[in-house]
């Protein structure tokens, strides 16, 4: 059965969730506010078990003024959720950790997001230097000293990688040495170097926050042409 067209209601960035639990919108470029549409982002609640899917889709049936029911979603064959939105260019993601569900839209853009519940990491160090490159585990080894920043700046760096691997769409399997992170003590982590196929460094913009207390998030968000 052909997916319904969705009928294109309102625009996610002007309108006011006020009744999400939580929500934000990014601007991922406020000197180019035609291109560059801002990212609607919304956290809830989350366990085990949960369907995921239902609530993203309510959520996005609020954001448009339909019903849930028309906002189908399908999944690509790396297993990356989409919406079936006719010939508007919608780009969702979402992620679960913990008791917390966030979840990402925008439009003309790639979107990826990640959140993680901060728990202590005893082989951040060991993973690091399996997973990441030689020179994010250098930026980790000069924290060993001082296990819980070094365990946070582990996951602000899984967080980062995660979030643009998700965009991207392969994933994880796509190599979380494919891409480079520099840790700045302020700001998001900032991408200095990745696989061509991810493209540009620069092309990339991250945003990394807290969203609930124990917890840190971060998206990614690439325009596309
Ligand atoms: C997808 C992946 C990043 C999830 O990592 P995670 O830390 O366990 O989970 P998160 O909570 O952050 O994200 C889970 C969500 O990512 C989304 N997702 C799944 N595959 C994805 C992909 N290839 N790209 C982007 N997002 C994906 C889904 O919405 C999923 O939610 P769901 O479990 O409710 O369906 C990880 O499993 C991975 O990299 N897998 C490799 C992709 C792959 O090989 N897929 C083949 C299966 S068909």
């Amino acid at each position: 059965m052909p997916a319904p067209a969705l009928a294109y209601a309102g625009r996610p960035d002007r309108l006011k969730p006020t009744h999400f639990v939580n929500s934000l919108e990014f601007a991922p470029s406020p000197l180019d506010p035609v291109r560059f549409n801002p990212v609607s982002c919304a956290w809830w609640p989350y366990r085990r078990g949960d369907d995921a899917e239902r609530r993203i889709r309510g959520w996005l049936g609020d954001l448009w003024a339909l019903p849930p029911a028309a906002m189908t979603i399908a999944r690509d064959g790396h297993g990356r959720p989409y919406l079936q939105a006719g010939a508007h260019r919608v780009d969702l993601n979402w992620s679960h950790s913990g008791d917390w569900l966030i979840a990402v839209c925008t439009e003309r853009a790639r979107v990826g997001v990640d959140i993680e519940w901060l728990r202590p990491r005893p082989k951040a160090l060991a993973l690091a230097r399996r997973f990441y490159t030689p020179a994010e585990s250098a930026q980790l080894t000069a924290l060993a000293d001082d296990p819980s920043r070094l365990e946070h700046a582990f996951t602000r760096l899984w967080c980062a990688k995660e979030a643009v691997l998700k965009a991207h769409g392969r994933g994880l399997s796509f190599g979380l040495e494919k891409l480079q992170f520099e840790l700045d003590d302020d700001g998001p982590p900032r991408l200095v170097a990745c696989d061509p196929a991810l493209g540009k460094p620069e092309a990339w913009q991250l945003h990394a926050w807290t969203p609930v207390p124990g917890y840190l998030a971060t998206l990614a968000c690439k325009v596309v042409a």
